[in-house]
């Protein structure tokens, strides 16, 4: 009984541990953002430290995002389920830990003011689809899986709100393309291979006039 017992709270520390390390440091994040992985640009050049990205660039923002799913997606790019040639040689040297510990530093950086403002008429077409779908085209709402005001649940649907419009749309053509095909059920495959390139453009538009809220954890 003594024994079970002591196998049973080894068995309870190793979790805690896993746990923990599963969170990633911020502050060890921070030296991966700046130094990059040691073959590649560091992240900072790119992202910015702040964790901004560019839009016109087309570097997506990483401030306030989801930890796990930051991490998930340095994984896939790695596992060649997404592919990027600008993105996947500067992760292809990260340690699991580093992966961790960057995606705990960017999802902590307060996300920045989103870019309002654009022709009314396409943030409309683009407002509907988020919020209500296109049921003609079998398109569902994005808010149905990304959450209420496409702010993202978890670590399986990102947040779009206050995301870049460019990035938005390279991303809905990379899962038209099989380059990103990363996504569980190819949930986001059949909703991309769907949209017209208006559709495209207008939620693209939309999304990225809106306010990020940072995910759980980030501020
Ligand atoms: C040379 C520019 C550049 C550098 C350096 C760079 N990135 Fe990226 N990053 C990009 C681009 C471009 C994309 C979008 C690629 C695509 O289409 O998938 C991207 C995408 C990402 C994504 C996916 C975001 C999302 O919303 O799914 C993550 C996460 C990411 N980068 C993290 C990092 C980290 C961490 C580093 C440093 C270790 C880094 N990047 C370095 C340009 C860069
Ligand atoms: C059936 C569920 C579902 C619906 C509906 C859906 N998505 Fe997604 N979407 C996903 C999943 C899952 C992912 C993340 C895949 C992964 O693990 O990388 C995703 C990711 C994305 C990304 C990538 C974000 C990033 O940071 O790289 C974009 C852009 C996107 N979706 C746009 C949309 C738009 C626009 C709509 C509405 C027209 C929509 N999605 C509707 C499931 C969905």
């Amino acid at each position: 009984m003594l024994k079970r017992n002591g196998r049973l709270m080894l068995a309870g520390a190793l979790l805690v541990s896993s746990a923990v390390q599963a969170q990633g440091v911020a502050a060890d994040g921070q030296q991966v953002a700046m130094q990059g992985d040691g073959s590649g640009a560091p992240c900072m050049a790119c992202h910015g430290m702040d964790g901004a990205g560019n839009n016109a660039a087309g570097f997506p923002r990483l401030a306030g995002l989801d930890a796990a799913y930051i991490a998930k997606q340095i994984r896939d790019y790695n596992a060649g389920t997404r592919v990027s040639g600008v993105m996947q040689p500067n992760v292809d040297n990260l340690t699991e830990q580093q992966i961790l510990d960057v995606s705990a530093y960017y999802a902590a950086q307060p996300v920045p003011k989103a870019q309002t403002g654009g022709d009314a008429e396409l943030l409309a077409l683009g407002e509907k689809l988020a919020k209500r779908g296109d049921w003609d085209n079998y398109i569902p709402a994005c808010e149905s899986c990304h959450g209420p005001d496409n702010q993202g649940v978890g670590a399986s649907f990102p947040g779009l709100a206050g995301q870049h419009g460019n990035y938005i749309k390279q991303q809905l053509n990379a899962w038209r393309s099989g380059a990103r095909h990363n996504d569980p059920n190819q949930l986001m495959t059949g909703v991309a291979e769907r949209l017209s390139e208006q559709q495209i453009e207008a939620v693209a538009a939309y999304l990225g006039s809106r306010q990020a809220v940072a995910a759980e954890g980030g501020q």
